[in-house]
């Protein structure tokens, strides 16, 4: 079996320092699950016919399966069912599975003495999940792996652990050891499809991020990839373009702007900002008659819609207008628009467009907290509603 130059460093880490906490984070595609799931592996086997207890926790238990179990089958060449207890056997030790996304997630945890732990996208997971899980990792010799990729610096993960690399216990064991990884850490993945990740994901702190794996807090301008020499382009301009679909996306709001936009894919997949109607104080009446207009000019299109006022999104319905509960993830859906943005497939009518203008440069993460500053989003999170859940079935697809 070949391994990464990173992963051999792991590797050789494990033999030679024996960790009790193995920490693996960084870029997405890197190799970390890959190397922590043959450490485990290699860890449980040690106390082979034991009938110990060991534990796999991830977010949830379809993607435990999908990260963790089905590659553990392949290594070992045989089906991993989960019992009733949700767990498995493997070389003659008990394996339990938990979800930890939850606040009550560790409760599964307690009482459990548990020889060792491999826990997958330590960021997805609740902190008392992941310290109770720690804690119950009191079997001599045990041993915690997490892989994970970067947050914000703030996040336990990296200050409780990460920061901690190097730290010893009492014993003289080594208590952490913390590797690094960045996407170019693989070396078995084909260098065109580095190439076409690089070149697609936006710049900032989704690079930063998912290709070099930095745990930096997002700042600034969230689009810093629009380009408006670039990205606008004039009624004129459009009227040459293909359109094959159209799909419009809903923000609702009194205080704050309200706003529909009418968006279209071409018959070359580049996708257009074609409309825009945004306004404050106007009610629910005003807004079935700007969807009513829009249906009798664009047909029966979808209309992906805030999910805040689930009353709104039934009176559209109650109009005969598609109204669809939009996927509100948020970092998510703006990688989305902003990987369109960074490979020149988003463009924006200008002409028919006037806040959008004001609300690209001034739209901006709130570098505390991780998360956009709520202002300045009224048509982008419709373009973003609208962009997130109508290409969400391709992207489940190629995934
Ligand atoms: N040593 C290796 N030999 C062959 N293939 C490998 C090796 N290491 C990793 N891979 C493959 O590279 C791909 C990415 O690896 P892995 O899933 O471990 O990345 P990751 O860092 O966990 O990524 P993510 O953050 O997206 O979960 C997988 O398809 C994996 O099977
Ligand atoms: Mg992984």
């Amino acid at each position: 079996m070949e391994l990464t130059p990173r992963q051999i460093d792991v590797v050789d880490s494990v033999r030679k320092e024996d960790p009790k906490i193995l920490l693996l984070s960084g870029a997405k595609r890197a190799g970390k699950t890959y190397i922590g799931i043959l450490l485990y592996l290699a860890h449980i086997a040690q106390y082979e016919g034991q009938g110990l207890s060991f534990i796999i926790g991830g977010a949830t238990h379809a993607s435990i399966r999908r990260n963790i179990l089905n590659d553990m089958e392949e290594i070992l060449d045989k089906d991993l069912k989960l019992d009733k207890t949700n767990a498995i056997e493997i070389f003659g030790n008990k394996i339990y599975v938990f979800d930890g996304a939850n606040a009550d997630s560790w409760k599964k945890a307690r009482g459990f003495t548990s020889a060792g732990a491999f826990l997958n996208e330590g960021t997805a997971l609740h902190d008392t999940f992941v310290k109770e899980v720690i804690s119950r990792c009191s079997y001599k010799g045990a041993r915690i792996i997490i892989d994970t990729n970067p947050e914000n610096p703030a996040h336990s993960v990296k200050k409780d652990y990460i920061d901690k690399n190097g730290q010893m216990l009492k014993s003289g064991r080594l208590n952490i050891r913390a590797f690094h990884f960045s996407l170019f850490d693989n070396i078995f993945l084909d260098p065109e499809y580095v190439e076409s990740i690089v070149a697609s994901t936006p710049t900032g702190m989704f690079t930063d991020r998912d290709i070099y794996g930095h745990w930096v807090a997002a700042e600034g301008v969230i689009y810093k990839d629009f380009n408006q020499n670039k990205h606008y382009i004039s009624g004129e301009e459009f009227q040459e373009v293909n359109i094959v679909k159209h799909f419009a996306g809903v923000d609702w709001g009194y205080e704050h702007y309200g706003s529909i936009v009418v968006m279209g894919k071409a018959d070359d997949d580049k996708v257009y900002l074609i409309e825009e109607h945004a306004a404050q104080h106007q009610e629910i009446d005003d807004w079935v008659r700007i969807a009513k207009d829009i249906k009798e000019r664009y047909g029966n299109i979808n209309f992906y819609c805030d999910t805040a006022r689930p009353e709104h999104v039934v009176r559209f319905r109650r109009e005969r207008i598609r109204a669809i509960n939009a996927d509100k993830a948020v970092i998510s859906g703006i990688e989305e628009v902003a990987s369109l943005f960074k490979t020149d497939r988003l463009f924006v009518v200008s002409d028919n467009v006037e806040r959008f203008k004001e609300e690209i440069f001034l739209y901006v993460w709130n570098e505390n907290t991780g998360e956009p500053v709520k202002k300045w989003d009224d048509v982008l999170d419709a373009v973003r509603y609208a962009i997130y859940t109508e290409f969400k079935p391709a992207r489940r697809k190629t995934r």
